[in-house]
């Protein structure tokens, strides 16, 4: 006699069956590439703690984009390292920086891929702090033109979505204004609303050259230990008028991005780190792990959890071999 009730296993019989059922599947158009960018000519220059990623130039970008539209990844997520650094982080804003001067070698390749931009001061400032210091500590408020202007600098190169990651309070609202005074209303806001303070971005800082010279980040970037913050952070991050709210690393903070998906009907993105990125290459090298199936996991995992849009490192290798 057949058994009167539902029994899970019977959808699980074949590939096909399996597949008509999956509630979560990973495209690559929706994946977002981070690309690291130096200034000079000529270089290509391997980042040790992340295999496979590299700090270009501007004039060596051209098969890295070609590989994107290849893969069917849509979009860039483009950090600029100057050649000089000081204390109010001009390289940031300058409108012939090295962030323009990529956006342009991407758009003169292929000018309908994205061109995102990290908006922020580390990178750029001789301390390494996302902000202005004034007194030792960084000065929210008087960081908040400079990140404007940066955002400005951005669109004017061509930027399609900007995306501010230095954590201060009322950027979204700064760089807002200051697009739709300019006459940049439809350029979109990705927001790095929901950003911890995490042993995750240690590699990123080894490429960024971005680690802060004295303190931490702390004071503006997320306690780990708090979830009911980030809904709080996201929030106000929509209020001030970001069109994409975005959770950040992804893997540790999965319970993260349930609850920002919970409360917020605007996209949201992930950032799949440089830390959980070298964690994954270091244990496939080692012969450890099966890395595409690792990845695989992973990344669906980071969709099933409510991203919309996953930023990371493994897409074009990702979607290559697919
Ligand atoms: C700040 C920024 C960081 C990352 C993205 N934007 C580093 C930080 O806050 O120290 C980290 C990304 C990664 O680890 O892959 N501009």
């Amino acid at each position: 006699m057949e058994t009167p009730f539902y029994r899970p296993r019977r959808l699980r019989k074949s590939p096909a069956l399996r597949a008509l059922v999956a509630e979560t599947a990973l495209r690559p158009d929706a994946f977002i590439y981070p690309i690291f960018i130096v200034e000079g000519k000529g270089v290509v220059q391997p980042v040790e703690a992340m295999p496979g990623i590299n700090r270009y130039s501007p004039d060596k970008l051209a098969p890295v984009v070609a590989e994107a539209s290849k893969a069917g990844v849509p979009a860039l997520l483009i950090f600029g390292i100057p050649a000089e650094k000081d204390e109010v982080g001009s390289g940031a804003y300058a409108e012939d920086g090295v962030v323009p001067q990529a956006i342009e070698a991407i758009k003169r390749e292929n000018k309908n891929i994205l061109a995102v931009t990290d908006v922020c001061m580390c990178e750029y400032t001789s301390h390494g702090h996302c902000g202005v210091v004034k007194d030792g500590d960084v000065d929210n408020d008087a960081t908040l033109p400079l990140l404007a202007k940066t955002a400005l600098a951005h669109v004017h190169a061509g930027a399609d979505i900007v995306a501010p990651s230095d954590m201060m309070d009322g950027r979204v609202a700064a760089i807002r204004a200051a697009l739709d005074d300019a006459g940049l209303a439809d350029t979109p806001i990705m927001a790095y609303s929901v950003k911890y303070s995490s042993a995750f971005y240690g590699p990123f800082r080894e490429a960024a050259e971005s680690a802060p010279a004295f303190g931490d980040r702390r004071t503006y970037q997320m306690d780990f230990r708090n979830s009911r913050e980030a809904v709080r952070e996201a929030a106000l991050d929509e209020d001030e008028g970001a069109d994409i709210v975005m959770v950040k690393p992804a893997l540790a903070y999965l319970d993260v991005i349930a609850a920002v998906r919970a409360q917020t009907d605007l996209p949201v993105a992930a950032y799949n780190v440089s830390g959980e990125y070298a964690m994954v290459k270091a244990a496939a090298k080692a012969g450890w792990i099966d890395e595409r199936a690792i990845v695989t996991e992973i990344l669906t995992a980071i969709k099933r959890a409510g991203a919309d849009i996953i930023i990371t490192y493994h897409a074009l290798e990702f979607a290559r071999q697919r």
